[in-house]
């Protein structure tokens, strides 16, 4: 069709990287392309972390959630929601002083800020996936990244009002990785809805997950589940992974609000 659709179609995730690594040039474009992503109020709520030090790879593998393959990845970028950088010019701007005269309140960075630095952050991201793949390259988003707050931001020297939304890892696909099909997808019908919002009933389940139903896994760990959604609650909703990116994600905002 054109190039950018053949990009977004045929996209995958990969986890498992050729040795080779990713030229400067094609590393400096991939930049260019993600600080063009379109920003709230072009004010770049976002910053980048582009981790080159293998020794933080081999410790993110361990802080979210045991994944090997981020070690391996010639390229490894941590997606930082960030407000801190415009909290602290409105401080060096006399942003302060501005409010006591006209009797405004100071306010701290809040739960929306942190929604909009968010998307921002991830905006750009899926901007890096995109530009990435137009050079053969491929990625994988770790979400694990929202784990561990505590660690991470020690790690990275991160303070009160910056938060890690996202990591990427990219590198040049493995042939066995190239070869791959992509993954399905619910069908539209279950996800866009015409002007109002559409709840599912017994028999729209039935039918949106009649595929994921089929490829269910069998083995030792899903004995005794019946179906598609009691394995992913445990497996996903239920896992200690998901409790822990809870717990960090909240601690982080307590810290986000207090800063
Ligand atoms: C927010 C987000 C977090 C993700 N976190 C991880 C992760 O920690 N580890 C991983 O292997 N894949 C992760 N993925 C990749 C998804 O598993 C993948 O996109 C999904 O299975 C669909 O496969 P596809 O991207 O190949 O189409 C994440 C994707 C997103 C969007």
């Amino acid at each position: 069709m054109n190039p950018t659709l053949d990009i977004l179609l045929n996209r995958k995730s990969v986890r498992s990287f050729e040795k080779r690594p990713i030229e400067a040039d094609v590393k400096a474009k991939i930049l260019e392309a993600t600080l063009r992503a379109p920003t709230a109020g072009n004010m770049m709520f976002y910053s980048i972390l582009d981790i080159t030090d293998q020794r933080i790879k081999d410790r993110l593998v361990k802080t979210c959630d045991n994944q090997p393959f981020i070690a391996r990845a010639p390229m490894v970028w941590i997606f930082l929601a960030d407000y801190q950088r415009w909290y602290d010019y409105f401080f060096h701007s006399g942003v302060e002083t501005l409010c006591a005269e006209r009797k405004i309140e100071m306010r701290k960075p809040a739960e929306g800020d942190l929604f909009l630095a968010c998307s921002d952050a991830l905006i750009a991201a899926q901007n890096a996936v995109v530009a990435a793949e137009s050079f053969g390259l491929g990625s994988c988003y770790i979400g694990d990244i929202m784990e561990n707050y505590e660690t991470h931001k020690e790690m990275f020297n991160l303070p009160p009002h910056v938060f890690p939304i996202a990591m990427l890892v990219f590198g040049y696909p493995t042939q066995q990785q190239k070869d791959r099909k992509v993954t399905t997808r619910f069908d539209e019908k279950f996800i866009v809805f015409e002007n109002e919002y559409q709840r599912l009933d017994g028999d729209g389940f039935k039918e949106m997950f009649a595929e994921r139903e089929k490829a269910l896994p069998q083995g030792k760990a899903t004995r005794g589940i019946t179906n598609y959604g009691q394995h992913m609650f445990l497996r996903k909703f239920n896992s200690e992974f998901s409790k822990e990116m809870s717990r960090s994600v909240r601690e982080m905002v307590k810290v986000w609000r207090e800063g």
